[in-house]
């Protein structure tokens, strides 16, 4: 019999850069803009279609599935204890409108990847081994982001993520329907079931490993973040005919808030983040003074006390600058900073160490769906570089040698957690 060290080594040998490289290239084919990236948002047909391309190559190989009640799919490896809990890994197939090939779908292609190396290495580990893709992690077509991974975690109420609507007004209890039927898996999983430990790998999504020339982040955690969504009403008037005073004007007063926001979030460090990322006008006629405005404000700090400060200034500055439209601001998300456990954090590093990756600490300014499952069970993350940090952009890329460096750090700490049972 091999000793445990022996059979780590021969999962991560068999772990193979060209097959990784070859999935992730056959699932950014689906939904493909034409321009280098991809249009999959959550609970789409192009989302089920890559879903169901992972679980056509899962079943050659044996490997099993089920599905949870907000659609997160788990592929599952047997271990030589059934009843053990698993090692789990993954993260998102769902993308930005105009989303890259890499943010979410390396996560769970290198979980798949070191359940496939595992298989030919003829490895038997005693827990077994799964691979997650999380549903709606990107919360561009329904908000909040990390939608399925809250629910599992008991973060966000299922009732509460079913019953939000996309801007055509699709519920996400209907789009879940829909994929669930395409999917067609019998086995049902239940919501937070035991997990021995939980880690994720994703690029890096910002500029920090290349320029410092690491191959490797281990991410100590993941900074705080708010999200709000503001509508401004005022009242529909002729643009010809209706003086300024007396028009009550949506879009002017959104601007007028937008740039006070952006004052009070300026800091000469230049750690806070605030995005306005959508803006909606009624009825965007150009000759209609505009009746509402609806805006979405995207906060993060790694700082809690701080996100509190600015996040809490928010709805009294809007309100402020409403002159005669009114206001409702609602929070959508509020998810404090975390940290991931120290010992996960040293697996990760010793793997790294042990297969001379430079790597080196790094905070996620991006959030992820590991953030929830660090109530859970012991969670990390493992970051790669991706070419001039740019990600939630066609342009995203990362080098498949890099890809493949970060599958065999992942494959090393999966299978030394997989093989030390209880
Ligand atoms: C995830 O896509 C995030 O917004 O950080
Ligand atoms: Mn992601
Ligand atoms: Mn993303």
């Amino acid at each position: 019999m091999r000793g445990q060290s022996a059979t780590i080594a021969a999962v991560v040998n068999a772990v193979r850069e060209d097959r990784l490289w070859q999935h992730l290239m056959e699932i950014a084919t689906i939904g493909a803009t034409g321009r280098g990236g991809v249009n999959r948002q959550a609970l789409t047909p192009e989302d089920a279609k890559a879903r169901k391309r992972l679980l056509m190559w899962a079943a050659p190989r044996g490997f099993s599935a089920s599905v949870d009640a907000i659609g997160n799919v788990f592929i599952r490896r047997p271990g030589q204890d059934a009843t053990a809990s698993p090692v789990l890994a993954g993260s998102h197939l769902d993308t930005q409108p105009t989303g890259g090939n890499f943010d979410g779908i390396y996560g769970v292609l290198a979980a798949f990847e070191v359940l496939e190396a595992a298989s030919d290495a003829g490895v038997v580990t005693q827990r077994p081994l799964e691979a997650v893709v999380w549903t709606n992690e990107e919360g561009s077509r329904f908000q909040p982001t990390t939608m399925g991974s809250a629910v599992f975690a008991g973060a966000l109420p299922l009732e509460t993520a079913l019953a939000t609507t996309d801007t055509a007004g699709i519920s996400v209890a209907s789009a879940l329907a829909e994929t669930l039927q395409d999917l067609a898996i019998p086995q049902q999983r239940a919501f937070r079931f035991p997990i021995a430990a939980y880690l994720e790998a994703h690029i890096e999504q910002g500029p920090i490993l290349e320029a410092a020339q690491q191959t490797i982040g281990i991410v100590s955690g993941i900074q705080g973040l708010r999200w709000f969504r503001i509508e401004v009403t005022g009242e529909e008037a002729h643009a010809g005919t209706t003086p300024r005073r007396i028009r009550k004007d949506a879009f002017v007063t959104a601007i007028r808030m937008v740039t006070a926001l952006q004052e009070l979030m300026y800091d000469e460090a230049d750690t806070v983040r605030f995005t306005v990322g959508r803006f909606e006008v009624t009825p965007n006629s150009p000759n209609t003074v505009p009746s509402r405005v609806l805006f979405t404000i995207d906060l993060r700090h790694p700082d809690a006390a701080i996100l509190i400060r600015l996040g809490d200034q928010i709805e009294p500055m809007c309100r402020a600058q409403a002159h005669g439209c009114g206001v409702s601001v609602v929070e959508t998300l509020n998810s404090p900073p975390i940290a991931f456990d120290p010992a996960i954090r040293d697996l990760l590093r010793k793997a790294a160490a042990h297969h001379a990756l430079p790597h080196m600490d790094i905070v996620s300014g991006a959030t992820h769906d590991a953030k929830y499952m660090v109530d859970l069970c012991p969670s990390g993350m493992l970051f790669v570089p991706c070419r001039g940090g740019i990600s939630h952009n066609e342009a995203e890329y990362a080098a498949p040698s890099d890809l493949a460096a970060g599958a065999k750090t992942l494959a090393e700490v999966m299978l030394e957690l997989a093989s030390n049972h209880p």
